[in-house]
C-alpha cells in the first residue's frame, strides 16, 4: 500500500520513521517534509493546506492510506473531500475536528455532556466580556479559533484580564480567531495530555506522555510549541489512565457520536489534574508535536493497521504494545525562537547523533540545500533516545544533542527532570 504523510515537523517525520517499518507500506510520500522525512519517505512540493492539489496526487498515486498530521487541514475539511472521492485517510471530519477548531464548541460539547472542565463563558461583545472579567478572580481569555496554540492568555487580575480581550477581540492579534473569546476559570494543578485513537465509537488510550512547553529550563519564559517530551509520564498512573479514559475520553467520543459527528483519528485531551480530579483544558484533534517523537520510538505495534482500525470502526479489542522501558525527545530551536529567529543555518553533527545507540533524530524544521542540512523553521530538531529507563534515555538524548551544532542553537536542558 501507497502512504501519504500531510505536514513537515518533527510530528510528521516521527509518523513517517514509524509508518516505514510497517511490512504493509510499499512507498510513503511526505508533503511537503522536510530533510528528515526524505530519507524514509518521498518529498513531494504541496503544502499541507492545499487540500485540492493534495486529492488530485493521492488519486493518480493510488494512495491506500493518507495520514494528516497538523490540525489546519483537518478543521478544513482535508478527510470529508478524500472520503468524498472514495479514498481511506486517517483523521476526524471538519465536524468532529471542530473538538480543536473551536473553543466554543468544545467547550458547549463538555458542558452539555457533563465532561469535567473549567467554567466558563464565551462571548461575541468586547464589553460584555470586559464587564465579566472586572468581577472575576484569575482567568484564561482564549481566542476561539485555530491561533497556532498561542490564542491563550493567562490573567492574575481584571486588568490583565481586561487587556487581553482588547489584545484578542479588539486589536485582533490572532486575526479572524479573536471574534468570538472563552473566558474560563483558571485552574491550579499538574498539567498532562492523554492522547486516544479513536474509531467513531470508542478509544484506545497511547502510553503518556508530557510535553515542556516552556521556553526555558524550569519551566520559565513564554510557551512553544514544545520544547522536549518524554514517555511513561509517571505521573500518568494506570488508576489516573482509568479516570481519564472512563470521565473523559469514552464520554468525548460516545458524546461526539450522538451529535452526528463520529470522532475517527487521535483525540488529545490536554488535562488539568486538579485537587478535584482530572478537567480538560482543551482538545486536539491530531497527535501533539513533540509527543509523538517519543511515543513513535516506543511503539512496538505496527501504526497502520491500528490507523486503519480507526476508520473502519474496528478499534474494540485492538491492544497496542510498548517498549517497556522510556524515551526522550529534546527540542533543538532556532536562537530567538519562539520570537523572530533566522532561518539558513547550516547544522553540523546529526550523524554523529545518529551513531548514539537508541537515539533517532526526527527532523522539524530542516530543509537541504546546496548539498548541506539546513534550519528552517523554529523548532528545527528532536532528538530522540530510547533506553531502559527515564535516566538513562535522558543521558543518551542529551549525549547525542552535544554532537549537533549551528549558529545560535539553544534547548533546554531540563528535558524529563520536572520534579514528580
Ligand atoms: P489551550 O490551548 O487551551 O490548551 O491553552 C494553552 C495553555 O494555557 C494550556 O496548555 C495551559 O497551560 C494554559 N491554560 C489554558 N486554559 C487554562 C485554564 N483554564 N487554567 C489554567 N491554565 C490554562
Ligand atoms: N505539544 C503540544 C501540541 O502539540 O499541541
Amino acid at each position: 500500500m501507497n502512504i501519504l504523510i500531510i505536514g513537515g515537523g518533527g510530528r510528521e517525520h516521527a509518523l513517517a520513521w514509524k509508518i516505514a517499518q510497517s511490512p504493509k507500506v510499499d512507498r510513503i510520500y511526505c508533503a511537503p517534509g522536510n530533510a528528515g522525512t526524505a530519507t524514509v519517505a518521498e518529498n513531494i512540493d504541496i503544502g499541507a493546506e492545499d487540500i485540492d492539489r493534495l486529492l488530485d496526487f493521492a488519486r493518480v498515486e493510488d494512495i491506500g492510506l493518507t495520514v494528516v498530521g497538523p490540525e489546519a487541514p483537518l478543521v478544513a475539511g482535508i478527510v470529508d473531500r478524500f472520503e468524498e472521492h472514495g479514498l481511506r485517510i486517517f483523521g476526524p471530519s471538519a465536524l468532529a475536528a471542530k473538538l480543536e477548531g473551536s473553543k466554543v464548541f468544545s467547550k458547549n460539547l463538555m458542558q452539555k455532556y457533563g465532561i469535567p472542565t473549567a467554567e466558563f463563558r464565551s462571548f461575541t461583545d468586547a464589553d460584555h466580556a470586559i464587564r465579566y472579567v472586572e468581577e472575576r478572580g484569575p482567568v484564561v481569555v482564549k481566542a476561539d479559533g485555530l491561533a497556532a496554540g498561542k490564542g491563550v492568555i493567562l490573567c492574575e487580575n481584571a486588568k490583565e484580564a481586561r487587556a487581553a480581550v482588547q489584545k484578542i477581540m479588539q486589536d485582533r492579534a490572532f486575526g479572524d480567531a479573536g471574534g468570538r473569546v472563552v473566558i474560563e476559570e483558571w485552574m491550579r494543578g499538574r498539567e498532562v495530555s492523554l492522547l486516544a485513537l479513536c474509531d467513531g465509537k470508542t478509544a484506545l488510550p497511547l502510553e503518556g506522555a508530557e510535553d515542556h512547553k516552556a521556553v526555558y529550563d524550569g519551566d520559565t519564559g513564554p510557551n512553544t510549541g514544545g520544547m522536549g517530551a518524554y514517555s511513561p509520564a509517571p505521573i500518568f498512573t494506570d488508576a489516573l489512565r482509568e479516570q481519564v479514559l472512563n470521565e473523559i475520553m469514552l464520554p468525548t467520543v460516545r458524546a461526539m457520536e450522538q451529535e452526528g459527528a463520529p470522532y475517527k483519528g487521535i483525540l488529545y485531551a490536554g488535562l488539568m489534574i486538579t485537587d478535584a480530579g482530572p478537567r480538560v483544558l482543551e482538545f486536539n484533534a491530531r497527535m501533539g508535536d513533540p509527543e509523538t517523537q517519543p511515543l513513535m520510538v516506543r511503539m512496538r505495534s505496527d501504526l497502520v493497521p491500528l490507523m486503519e482500525a480507526c476508520i473502519d470502526g474496528t478499534l474494540d479489542g485492538c491492544e497496542i504494545g510498548w517498549d517497556p522501558g522510556a524515551s526522550v525527545c529534546v527540542v533543538m530551536a532556532s536562537g530567538g525562537y519562539p520570537d523572530s529567529y533566522e532561518k539558513g543555518k547550516p547544522i553540523t553533527g546529526i550523524e554523529n547523533a545518529q551513531a548514539v545507540e537508541g537515539v533517532t533524530v526526527f527532523h522539524a524544521g530542516t530543509k537541504r540545500q546546496d548539498g548541506q542540512v539546513v534550519t528552517s523553521g523554529g523548532r528545527v530538531l528532536g532528538v530522540t533516545a530510547l533506553a531502559p529507563d527515564v535516566p538513562s534515555a535522558i543521558e543518551k538524548a542529551y549525549s547525542a544533542v552535544e554532537k549537533i551544532h549551528w549558529e545560535g542553537v539553544h534547548f533546554r536542558r531540563d528535558i524529563g527532570r520536572r520534579p514528580q
